[in-house]
């Protein structure tokens, strides 16, 4: 049977105070609604429906999920109104889940026990019992008529916060914003709707009023975790969702024997695969695709980003690296810079204030202070001295620098590319190289040293 999923994401988001739709935010650097939909995707659905309308250029351009159509809702006039725009791209029969933008963390296994809580029939509801219901809708229960609410009863009906009397304000049941309903009633229901309440809204939760009044089952279904139902609204509780979204990741690492020195203060924003005996010191931010090998060792406050490290390897305090292949055994910082394209062979060392670009050091080369090394090729065991620099740009084009296995760069040294240092060679520290210097042989491109004899310094003048 047809399922298609409805995502409201169209509201501004006032309480976050920011220029960028609140959807757009982002939590372990994917946006809240690229989460949505990425637990959307995994659901099968024939058509997932985007409701957009804030800042809907920029959210429509910046997300992406199979099947994903977008739907703009101008103005905004509520949340029954926002699935009304979605009617005409949805199915005519089978069941529509209804999900929310700035609700993150929503798990595929709930959505799907929702969806199987509907079975093509019934109205399910995801609901919750938060200790501060605050702010949310409440569900009501108990006798159509509304004497003696037990909170065990049928559900009948969603009140607004805005809208509920004290009493049922105390109600702790509330709805999360998320439910599963046949796509036929909803359709019908949502036609009928008006906007007679305290905010002069069209309510989506309206339509759970007349699926009772219409003998329609209505079923409640809960979430396994409360983070997953926790909406945005806040710079604080993006901040707080975030937080809880990284333990649980840190959690998963660490079951499969990742030693994370201290779990509250990890961050992965991507897919990170460990091999065994991995471990991570403090304050470490990993983005994109990280694979780490066996006993790699990653010291404090590094930012790895798309990048492979093999076994063996450890990466010192405070580098950053980015678009970088790390072989095994090699020592990498502490301060080190290795961006996209560096590709370090077996027992490279790149020592403090170091930079690499576009560049491949074979086995056992080493830069071990204060240098950079842009579009270029090192050879096996090449010592590449303290502040020496690849010139590799003439103001108009990146230029190479081929290093030949052995070669000995001394400190200080500027290899204008392109050049060519063959193997063996030793180039004399302080040298500006810009011709190709001969294997096995020292090259010295410097003003020679003098002493002049009969120098005085001069004498202060009255
Ligand atoms: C809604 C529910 C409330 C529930 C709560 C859970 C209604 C009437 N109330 O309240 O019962 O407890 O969510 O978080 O549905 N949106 C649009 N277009 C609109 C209005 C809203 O796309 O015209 C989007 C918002 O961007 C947001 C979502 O719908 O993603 C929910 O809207 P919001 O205004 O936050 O509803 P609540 O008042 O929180
Ligand atoms: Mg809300």
């Amino acid at each position: 049977m047809a399922l298609d999923i409805v995502i409201m994401a169209a509201g501004k988001g006032t309480r976050m105070k920011s220029a960028l739709p609140k959807v757009m935010h982002r939590l372990a650097g994917r946006s809240l609604l690229q989460h949505v939909l990425d637990t959307a995707a995994q659901l099968g659905a024939d058509r997932i429906v985007t409701i957009t309308g804030h800042g809907a250029d920029r959210v429509e351009s910046t997300v992406a999920a199979p099947g994903l159509v977008f739907v703009r809702q101008e103005p905004q006039l509520g949340t029954g109104h926002a699935v009304l725009q979605a009617v005409p791209r949805l199915h005519d029969d089978g069941t529509t889940l209804i999900l929310n933008g700035d609700v993150p963390l929503i798990e595929a296994a709930t959505a799907q026990a929702l969806i199987a809580a509907a079975d093509g029939a019934n109205l399910a509801l995801l609901t919750i019992d938060l200790a501060d219901p605050t702010g949310y809708g409440r569900v009501l229960r108990g006798d159509p008529a509304g004497r003696d609410a037990d909170e065990g009863g049928r559900v009948r009906g969603i009140v607004e916060e805005k809208d509920a009397t004290p009493a049922q304000r105390a109600i702790r049941e509330i709805y999360t914003g998320i439910m599963a309903v046949p796509t036929a009633h909803l359709k019908r229901w949502l036609a009928a709707l008006t906007n007679d309440n305290a905010q002069q809204e069209y309510y989506l939760t309206d339509i759970v009023a007349m699926a009772v009044a219409d003998r329609v089952p209505v079923v409640t279904a809960n979430p396994r975790h409360e983070a997953e139902v926790l909406g945005v609204n806040s710079p604080l509780q993006l901040a707080e969702l975030e937080r809880r979204y990284q333990r649980a990741q840190a959690d998963t690492l660490m079951e499969a024997g990742v030693r994370l020195a201290d779990p509250a203060r990890f961050d992965l924003r991507g897919e990170m695969h460990c091999a065994a005996d991995v471990e991570i010191d403090v304050g470490c931010v990993f983005e994109g695709k990280v694979s780490l090998g066996d006993g790699v060792r990653i010291g404090p406050h590094c930012v790895i980003r798309d990048a492979t490290v093999a076994a063996g390897a450890v990466i010192q305090a405070f580098s950053h690296i980015d678009g970088a292949a790390i072989g095994a055994g090699a020592l990498v910082g502490p301060f080190a810079r290795l961006r996209p394209g560096a590709t370090l062979g077996e027992e490279v060392h790149i020592g403090n204030f170091v930079e690499v670009k576009n560049a491949t050091l074979a086995r056992g080369a080493k830069a071990n202070h204060l240098a950079y090394l842009g579009d270029s090729s090192v050879g096996e065991r090449v010592n590449f001295g303290a502040g020496s620099i690849t010139a590799n740009y003439d103001g108009a084009n990146k230029l190479r620098t081929e290093i030949g296995a052995d070669a000995h760069i001394g400190s200080n040294c500027v290899l204008v590319a392109p050049v060519a240092i063959g193997a063996g060679a030793t180039i004399g520290g302080g040298s500006t190289i810009t011709e190709d210097a001969p294997a096995g042989k020292l090259t010295v491109a410097r003003a020679r040293q003098a002493t002049l004899e009969n120098w005085k310094r001069p004498t202060k003048t009255r």
